[in-house]
């Protein structure tokens, strides 16, 4: 797709946002949206320049407070697609390895059935759902980057001042660092629109995942492997959601190990 317009970024100050005006800085008009300039569960606001593509970055993410809000998580991930529909151009939506309910033991491709555990995948399901066969819909999971809260940031601030962590051991997926998502986004635009599973390359647990992140960083802070059940958070998870393509072309990303370094070179870490 030629950007020559360019291109309107939701979220835009969100982890995966950030990323993406990034990226598409380098070739073409970014036109960045917080929250305070759009609040997606409000129509668009007049006056916005036209755009190729609209790469709708911002949702409710909070997969644990969806559970008491459930009405509030669905204004912004459902309502918000809606109001990003009416732009009328074509929209990229993010989607989520949750939508899945980890019952399989191997990776789940673009047709699988999804059967969402949490309030929070029900609502992206159903973001899907409105965007329609019209959007790229493109599911990732576990992801990092250099802005806002994420698992990375929170270990690497638990690493150094705890001797021990406890982290769940019984999920498995993969973590995709935002920078690499972003060069694969720009990659699909050129592709046909429709689901893509686009997510770092590998798997691990949570647990794994943490000692990876406190090796890399050199913290001296031992992974104590705990279960989810012990943890016992509000919103369900799989115990599974590892992402593949089964589509042509599709865009594959470097392996998670990468990612973390790659994520922690960009944290100064
Ligand atoms: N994080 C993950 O592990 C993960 C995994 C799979 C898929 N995804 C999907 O990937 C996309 C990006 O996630 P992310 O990790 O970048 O999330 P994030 O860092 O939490 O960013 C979400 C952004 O959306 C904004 N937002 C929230 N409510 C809004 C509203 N009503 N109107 C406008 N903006 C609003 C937030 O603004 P404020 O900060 O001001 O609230 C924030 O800038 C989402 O669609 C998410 O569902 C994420």
């Amino acid at each position: 797709m030629e950007l020559s317009r360019g291109v309107l970024v939701t979220g835009a100050d969100g982890q995966l946002g950030s990323a993406l005006c990034e990226e598409f800085q380098a070739e073409t008009r970014v036109v960045p949206l917080t929250r305070a300039e759009w609040d997606v569960t409000l129509p668009p606001p007049t006056g916005l320049p036209e755009v190729d593509v609209v790469l709708h970055a911002a949702a409710w993410t909070d997969v644990d407070g969806a559970e008491a809000s459930p009405q509030d998580a669905a204004a912004v991930n459902v309502g918000g697609t809606q109001h990003v529909l009416e732009l009328g151009v074509p929209v990229v939506l993010f989607s989520t390895d949750y939508v899945f309910d980890g019952r399989k033991r191997e990776p789940y491709v673009e047709s699988d059935a999804p059967n969402p555990l949490s309030v929070y995948g029900r609502t992206k399901l159903q973001a899907e759902a409105v965007a329609g066969d019209d959007a790229w819909i493109v599911r990732t999971s576990w992801l990092h980057g250099w802005t806002g809260t994420n698992f990375v940031r929170t270990m690497l601030e638990l690493g150094a001042e705890r001797d021990e962590v406890a982290v769940v051991d019984d999920q498995r997926g993969s973590p995709t660092y935002v920078g690499h998502l972003a060069a694969a986004v720009r990659e699909l635009l050129d592709l046909p629109r429709g689901r893509w599973h686009v997510a770092g390359g590998g798997d691990c647990t949570w647990a794994d995942f943490a000692e990876a992140i406190f090796e890399t960083a050199g913290l001296d802070c031992r992974v104590k492997r705990t279960t989810a059940a012990e943890l016992d958070r509000p919103a369900q998870r799989p115990a599974y959601s590892v992402l593949r393509s089964e589509r042509n072309l599709a865009p594959t990303l470097p392996h998670w190990r990468e990612g973390l370094r790659d994520c922690l070179e960009r944290l100064g870490s």
